[in-house]
């Protein structure tokens, strides 16, 4: 649906110039939602605006719906562009119209008949949730009400593909959850696919079915949102999920492991799935001559699959550790030593 070829975009401004994106290859198909994650300055603005040129790539394609937009005329821009919405972070809302004035926007601008408009905006306002806002201004409404507005009027000119650069960074958690929702809502039954940008993993986690991690202007990881969280590649992706999986080992933890630093093994294991995990350990502890002690763990759900994380100590002669740990290993589930003073 969207496909950035070696897309390069150099800005230049008092004479100095900034290379924003290096050579973005990235394929985004059609009805999926894909979240592209990265920290502030890493290109993310400027490769989302590529898709609907508000930005020029310099060098390089971008091709959508089968079209490449950089060899196409000013029309056949025009007439692409309107199969692609925007959600922008600070909602961009004419404080000087009403809601509704706002949502008919772009239909105004195609030159849609006026019944035409009124029906399609009420319809969209009654699907996100605000039918009753119709004739507020957009300072009468909180942050969630206003993205909601905003979302509303990207739809309206029916697009096929939704762009929102962190459209739910400047609203608190609950509200950025219930917009996350909304989202899904929309790419489920419109079937549009969605391309966001965040810094925030855990926007990736809600609603992403595949992400890419961006740095200095170049994908440097990308994957399923499951691979990429449950194996991360690269140390920029691996500080992003452990923001949300909370899978560091808490100092409290680090101390006791420091403490029993030569009389037992300390290790972690990620299981995946409810197959494994505290069954695994209670077999462990059966099998062989071996003490299990659980000291610290936490189970997340990604895409509806538990995935767990457990730091655990094993007690025994290195002959029995050893047997545990190949028969662990035929097991769908990775384990790693912890060493006392490594992370
Ligand atoms: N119009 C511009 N003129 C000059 N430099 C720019 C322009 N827009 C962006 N840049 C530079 O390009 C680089 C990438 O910026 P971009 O806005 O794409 O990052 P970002 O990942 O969206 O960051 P943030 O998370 O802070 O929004 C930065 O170094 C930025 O300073
Ligand atoms: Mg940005």
């Amino acid at each position: 649906m969207i496909t950035f070829e070696q897309v390069k975009k150099v800005y230049e401004s008092g004479g100095q110039k900034v290379a924003a994106l290096n050579g973005i290859d990235l394929n985004i198909n059609e009805g999926e939602i894909f979240g592209v994650i990265g920290f502030s300055g890493a290109g993310k603005s400027s490769l989302i605006r590529c898709v609907n040129l508000l930005e020029r790539p310099t060098s390089g394609k971008v091709i959508v719906d089968g079209h490449d937009l950089t060899s196409l005329s000013v029309k056949e821009v025009r007439e692409i562009k309107r199969n692609i919405g925007m959600v922008f972070q600070h909602f961009n809302l004419l404080n000087s119209k009403t809601v509704f004035e706002n949502v008919a926007m772009p239909l105004i601008l195609a030159k849609t008949p006026k019944e035409q408009i009124k029906e399609r905006v009420h319809q969209l306002l009654e699907f996100v949730g605000l039918a009753d806002k119709a004739n507020n201004y957009p300072d009468q409404l909180s942050g969630g009400q206003k993205q909601r507005i905003g979302i509303a009027r990207a739809l309206a000119t029916q697009p096929k593909i939704l762009l929102c650069d962190e459209a739910t960074s400047a609203l608190d958690p609950q509200t950025t959850s219930s917009i996350l929702q909304l989202l899904k809502k929309i790419n489920k039954e419109y079937n549009i696919t969605i391309l966001i940008i965040t810094h925030e993993m855990s926007v990736i986690r809600e609603i992403c079915d595949r992400v890419a991690v961006i740095e200095e202007g170049r994908i440097i990881e990308e994957g399923s949102v499951f691979n990429v969280f449950s194996a991360p590649k690269t140390k920029t992706a691996r500080n992003f999920v452990s923001s949300i999986m909370n899978d560091s080992i808490p100092d409290s933890v680090r101390k006791i492991i420091e403490e029993h630093s030569g009389l037992q093994k300390v290790f972690r294991i990620n299981f995946v799935g409810h197959s494994a995990g505290q069954p695994l350990l209670s077999q462990l502890a059966k099998k062989f001559d071996v003490d299990v002690n659980v000291l610290f763990g936490n189970i997340t759900e990604l895409q509806g699959i538990p995935f767990g994380n457990l730091i655990v100590e094993f007690q025994g002669s290195d002959k029995e550790i050893l047997r545990a740990l190949n028969f662990i290993n035929q097991q769908k589930v990775s384990i790693k030593e912890v060493k006392a003073h490594a992370s």
